[in-house]
């Protein structure tokens, strides 16, 4: 079996029949190559690996460069996708090869976390992956925020193709990367595809500043606006969104918009009646996971203050003895740093101590799931170090 790194343009002949057969309906019509082919260019950055018997390519997996938000430190993410295997070669070892040679190669080009959408939680679960809260959805009729509709709002929306409020939308989502805890957008590269996406995209503007923005299409004259995340800085961007979609009282039937784990519906106006449901199923909505890939690059993190050593255990990437101390040394917010240690007063998986970072379970949770043992002595130290933080992953892969 050889194992290599493949370019973009070479991923049509070797992962193509591979991704088709594994996520398509198939046989697949004529034309479907050719397009993957043309979507191509925007893969110029990632990293693809395969494996091949007699040059034929068996198994593929990618990585797409990201930069995601952690506690406050903004990090490059490999956004691993394109996992599939031949069927004929399934359950022959090939994608756990493949995955863990990517993740080395990520580590060492750089790559401090890594996040994926599960067709199966626990395949990943045994790659060191933790679950994170999937995206929610709020469902309404627009006259639900009639008090929004003559609201005196300082700022204004300007309503545009993608193709034309592009580059205001983009620079949101990488302002929200420097504020927003689990916050993550792809390389310009790959991010170049979504350009052309047929839909519409509302900028909020307050001040000459761009405050919010939403990507939607209508789907029918009184039928739904089906709306992807509500991005804002604030409030203020998320009333004058709202006041938008408000407007469209007697033209839909219904808004559906998605949300981050922060955002409350049921709060947004009085006698607001709304939906807000969050949907994991498999294979096809798996709730995103994500690992540590490099801990002494989570030096700088914001954490609460407190001291502990910890082992991580049976991890190539993350495994050994770390001393994590954070305190308020600058005069504002406590600050992480990792240093080797001795002496470990618990012992978590690679999955375990993820999700203490990334705030999804706190030390009781990490016992009671099965990722580590704690010691009662480190349960204070941790539980103030890394306080509940539900991360808001975004990107969508
Ligand atoms: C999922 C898929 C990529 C697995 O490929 P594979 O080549 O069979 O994987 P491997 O043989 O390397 O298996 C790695 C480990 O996971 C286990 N595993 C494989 N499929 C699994 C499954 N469906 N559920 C749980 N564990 C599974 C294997 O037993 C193996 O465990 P081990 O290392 O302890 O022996 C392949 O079945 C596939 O292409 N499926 C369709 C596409 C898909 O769902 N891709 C994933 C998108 S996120």
């Amino acid at each position: 079996m050889n194992f290599r790194q493949i370019s973009a343009a070479e991923r049509t002949a070797t992962m193509f029949p591979l991704q088709a057969y594994a996520f398509m309906s198939s046989p697949w019509p004529a034309g479907e190559e050719e397009s993957y082919r043309r979507r191509m260019r925007f893969f110029e950055t990632a990293v693809s690996l395969v494996a091949e018997e007699d040059g034929r390519a068996l198994a593929g997996v990618a990585a797409l460069r990201m930069r995601q938000n952690v506690r406050g430190l903004v990090h490059d993410m490999a956004g691993v996708a394109s996992v599939s295997s031949h069927p004929s070669a399934r359950r022959r070892g090939l994608v756990r090869e493949l995955l863990q040679r990517l993740l080395r190669q990520m580590k060492d080009e750089g790559a401090a976390v890594s996040a994926l959408y599960p067709f199966r939680a626990s395949f990943y679960a045994r790659f060191g992956y933790v679950g994170i809260p999937r995206q929610r959805t709020a469902t309404f009729a627009p006259e639900g925020l009639r008090e929004l509709v003559r609201a005196e709002l300082p700022g204004e929306v300007e309503l545009l193709p993608m193709s034309e409020g592009f580059r205001a939308y983009d620079d949101l989502t990488r302002e929200l990367v420097g504020q927003v805890h689990g916050f993550a957008v792809f390389d310009e590269v790959r991010t170049a595809e979504f350009r052309d996406d047929k839909l519409w995209v509302a900028v909020a503007r307050a001040e000459g500043r761009v405050v919010g923005a939403v990507r939607y299409r209508v789907d029918s004259y009184g039928g739904d606006l089906v709306a992807s995340d509500l991005l804002h800085s604030g409030p203020l961007g998320r009333a004058l969104l709202l006041q938008f979609f408000a407007r469209h009282v007697d033209q839909v039937a219904r808004v559906v918009v998605r949300l981050g784990p922060d955002e409350v519906p049921d709060l947004w106006a009085t006698d607001f009646a709304v939906v807000t449901e969050g949907r994991v199923e498999y294979p096809r909505q798996g709730g995103p996971m994500v690992r540590v890939l490099d801990m002494e690059a989570l030096t700088g993190s914001r954490a609460g203050p407190g001291a502990v050593t910890i082992e991580i255990a049976d991890d190539d990437l993350i495994g050994g003895i770390w001393h994590l101390e954070s305190d308020g040394s600058d005069g504002r917010s406590c600050t992480l740093a990792v240093t080797k240690g001795t002496n470990p007063a618990a012992t978590l998986s690679a999955a375990g101590f993820s999700a203490l970072l990334y705030g999804v379970l706190d030390p009781i949770e990490v016992v009671t799931r099965g990722l580590g043992q704690v010691s009662p002595a480190a349960i204070p130290a941790l539980t103030s170090m890394f306080p509940r933080q539900m991360p808001y992953l975004f990107a969508d892969f």
